[in-house]
């Protein structure tokens, strides 16, 4: 492997609701000026990071990533640009155009250069016939494209590690739970918006059935999995390095609801499923995260309680301040 053009850390789609939240952490870690932020869009006043640098960078612009990786120092790179789930099944060609072209963009940039790469994949890799609490290791038959796109990621990971030895890491995350930025157009973006709608409004019209359960984890515990598996000595990252499950929580729609309720009791909500309720359906309940535990020491600190305070407590001091 080549010698990387510096130690600086490069984070793609840094706009969005993980990008928000993991520049702000690699910042306090790494110092301000050591990560660039980059997007497709540009950083409106709430999403803007005053305290480093950000600049346009697509991941569909191959030239633009190399230019961007020597000029700037680049050794790591986290690549989060993506479309999701529900906004992939509006619009699969695009999907599959930014999730797999984007992910062979910073692959084959990670291969010319030698950087170490973190690539997300989901938990929408399973499929209806995974079993209800996906194990690591399970045929993978996704029903959706941004599933299939995210199986393609992990698979192309995996070739880039054995054959050019790419240092390659990459988690399964849940449906993810934070109060930053507004959740990016995935089927568990109701888990997000639910509070927006209870503090601002009292009541929520909720695009999933009260029994539909999935896998969800509050951000802090995304981004502390994200920094440990980048951190983890390479040589304990088993055959799963490109797509790890970790398990967070899982609940319900109804019982989500009735914990906001606990806490806001004028608070209403109404189940109108709409069509990302099949795709709801189409992904297990749970997630089973051994393999992380064991390899890296995995363990999530949040469990559904604790995210309500949290959300709850985070929203309402926003809006006042
Ligand atoms: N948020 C979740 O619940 C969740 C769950 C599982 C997996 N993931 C994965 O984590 C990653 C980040 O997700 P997120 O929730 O932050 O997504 P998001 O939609 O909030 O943000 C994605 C960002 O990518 C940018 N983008 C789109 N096309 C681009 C392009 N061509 N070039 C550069 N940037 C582009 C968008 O402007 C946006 O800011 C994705 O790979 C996603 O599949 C997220």
């Amino acid at each position: 492997m080549v010698e990387p053009p510096g130690d600086r850390i490069l984070v793609t789609g840094a706009l969005g609701q993980i990008g928000t939240e993991l520049v702000s952490e690699l910042r306090k870690k790494h110092g301000n000026d050591t990560v660039l932020a980059t997007d497709i869009r540009e950083p409106d006043n709430d999403r803007y990071f005053p305290e480093g640098p950000f600049c346009n960078l697509s991941v569909l612009d191959g030239e633009a990533m190399e230019k961007t990786v020597t000029d700037e120092g680049i050794g790591t790179v986290y690549h989060l640009a993506a479309i999701l789930s529900a906004t992939g099944e509006k619009n699969p060609e695009l999907c599959h155009r930014v999730n797999v072209g984007g992910t062979v963009t910073v692959l084959e940039t990670a291969r010319d250069f030698g950087l170490k790469v973190f690539v997300p994949s989901s938990i929408a890799v399973f499929g209806p016939d995974s079993p209800r609490i996906a194990p690591q290791k399970a045929t993978l038959n996704p029903t959706t494209t941004y599933g299939k796109t995210k199986v393609t990621g992990e698979v192309l990971g995996m070739n880039y590690f054995k054959q050019y030895g790419v240092d390659i890491r990459g988690l399964r995350y849940p449906g993810l739970i934070s109060w930053k930025a507004p959740a990016g157009g995935g089927t568990t973006d109701y888990a997000v918006d639910i509070f927006h709608a209870a503090i601002n409004d009292g009541h929520y019209n909720c695009f999933v059935s009260e029994d539909t359960r999935l896998p969800m984890m509050y951000i802090d515990d995304a981004i502390m999995a994200t920094e440990m598996i980048m951190q983890a000595d390479g040589s304990s990252l088993g055959t799963s390095r490109a797509g790890y499950n970790i398990r967070g929580c899982s609940f319900t729609a109804g019982e989500l609801a009735d914990r906001i309720s606990l806490r806001i009791p004028e608070f209403t909500c109404d189940f109108n499923p709409d069509f990302r309720q099949k795709v709801a359906d189409s992904w297990p309940n749970d997630v089973d995260d051994n393999p992380a535990k064991d390899d890296w020491g995995w363990e999530a600190n949040f469990n559904l309680d604790r995210i309500v305070d949290e959300m709850l407590e985070n929203l309402r001091k926003n809006q006042s301040s």
